[in-house]
Parts: C-alpha cells; structure tokens; sequence
C-alpha cells in the first residue's frame, strides 16, 4: 500500500511530521536511489528503498532504538522518582512497547538497545546465543600481571572473558553473558573495583557516533546483523 513520505519516516521514528519534512526538503532522503524533496511523495514502504544521509533505513513490522545511556539513571521503563531510559528518548523516538535489551546498572554508561521486538529481546539476553557484550573499564587500582589469564579462566564462576589490558588501570572486557552487576564484581574479586563503566559494543552494534543521552532508530545493516546475531530473520 502506498504512503505519503513524510509518514513513513515519522513512523520509523525520525521526527514529528513536520520534522521530517525539514530533512525532505534538505535533500537528506533518497527514495531508490534518486533525491526527493516532496513531502507528499508516495511510495510503497514495503518496497522502497528509502535512504537519510545515505544510509539505508529499516523498515519493520518492529521497531529499534540504539540509546547512549548517560551515568544515573535507571534502565527500566517507569520509575517513581528517578529519571528512566525511557524518558531520556525524544518524543519522535518514544514508544510506549519500547523495552530495553538487558540491564546497564545506575552509574554505568554506554549503548543500550531498545526494542518491541520480543522474541529478539528474549534471545539476545539468552545465554545461548552468548552475544557479545565490550565494556571498558576504568579501575581504582593497578591490574596485577596475571589479571588476563585469571579472566580467561573464569573469575568469581563466571564464564571465561577476555580482558584487553589498554593501562594499568584502564581495560576493556569482552563477555558473553550478562549476570547483575558482572564486570564490577569481576574486577572487585582481582582487588581492582571500578570507577568508571562503559559499554562499548552489543554483538554487531557499536557505540561510535552518539553521545551521552543521544539516541536514533537502527540502520538496515545493524538491524539484519542484529537479526542474524541470534538466528531470527528482520
Ligand atoms: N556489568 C556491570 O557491572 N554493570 C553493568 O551495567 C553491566 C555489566
């Protein structure tokens, strides 16, 4: 069925109607490879292939979101008294099915998925898909020599990890799974607690590009890379 421009991309979260009109305008969207700056264009959004920035969007029965979550506030979807993943997204992004993907702890930072999706939910928090969680770390005290091997091994009865030793206080750890709290429990059992958390990456999706508190939809390539990470078609 074909839909006005302007609406599909409100409704894959890019902004308000009028919002979008603006980047319509810009030139910033391609529609099958070829610029279009009307707003009341119609396409079919089931076949369009539908560019901003030059980067091809998703369109899918479900919807993404990729969050820099700042320190301090909470990942759940409603809270009494403190600020929530949830409320930090601009209203063109909001939705009110929108979950996030695993846990990152008050004080820590970095990427977290959002999704409606639940059955991708479910799998990529799974320990039998063992998606691959980065986090860098910062430490209050040095790293004894041994740090790397003894998270090779499995620490404090996690799984084995890989530790990346960047300073002698400053590394960054690989998991593949996501136990409460687990990277600040790990390098409190080597003596080194954390002062500082980051995730990095989650399976194919990096951080790059946003800053603390930004968020935007996925682009078609994270999202199949996504898909495929747990053995689910987009
Ligand atoms: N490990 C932690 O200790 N905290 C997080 O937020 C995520 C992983």
């Amino acid at each position: 069925m074909e839909e006005r421009l302007d609406r599909v991309l409100a409704h894959l979260g890019l902004g308000t109607r009028k919002e979008v009109g603006k980047l319509i305008r810009a030139g910033a969207v391609r529609v099958d490879g070829a610029v279009v700056r009307d707003r009341g264009f119609k396409l079919d959004p089931q076949r369009a292939r539908i560019e901003l920035h030059g980067e091809p969007l998703a369109f899918a029965r479900h919807y993404h979101v990729l969050l820099h979550k700042p320190a301090g506030v909470v990942t759940a979807t409603r809270s009494e008294h403190e600020p929530t993943v949830l409320d930090l997204l601009p209203n063109a992004l909001w939705r009110d099915d929108l979950r996030p993907v695993g846990r990152l702890d008050k004080p820590t930072e970095g990427l977290l998925l959002l999704t409606t999706d639940g059955e991708l939910l479910h799998r990529l928090t799974h320990p039998r898909w063992k998606v691959a969680k980065v986090y860098l770390a910062e430490l209050e005290a040095p790293l004894p020599p041994d740090a790397r091997e003894r998270f090779a091994a499995g620490i404090a009865g996690f799984a084995p990890a890989e530790l990346e030793v960047l300073a002698p206080q400053r590394a960054r750890v690989t998991l593949r799974e996501g136990k409460h709290r687990q990277v600040r429990r790990m390098f409190a059992t080597l003596g080194t607690p954390v002062v500082y958390l980051r995730r990095e990456r989650f399976g194919p999706l990096a951080l790059e590009g946003l800053a603390p508190g930004e968020a935007r939809p996925l682009f078609e390539g994270e999202l199949a890379a996504l898909y495929e990470a747990v053995g689910l078609e987009p």
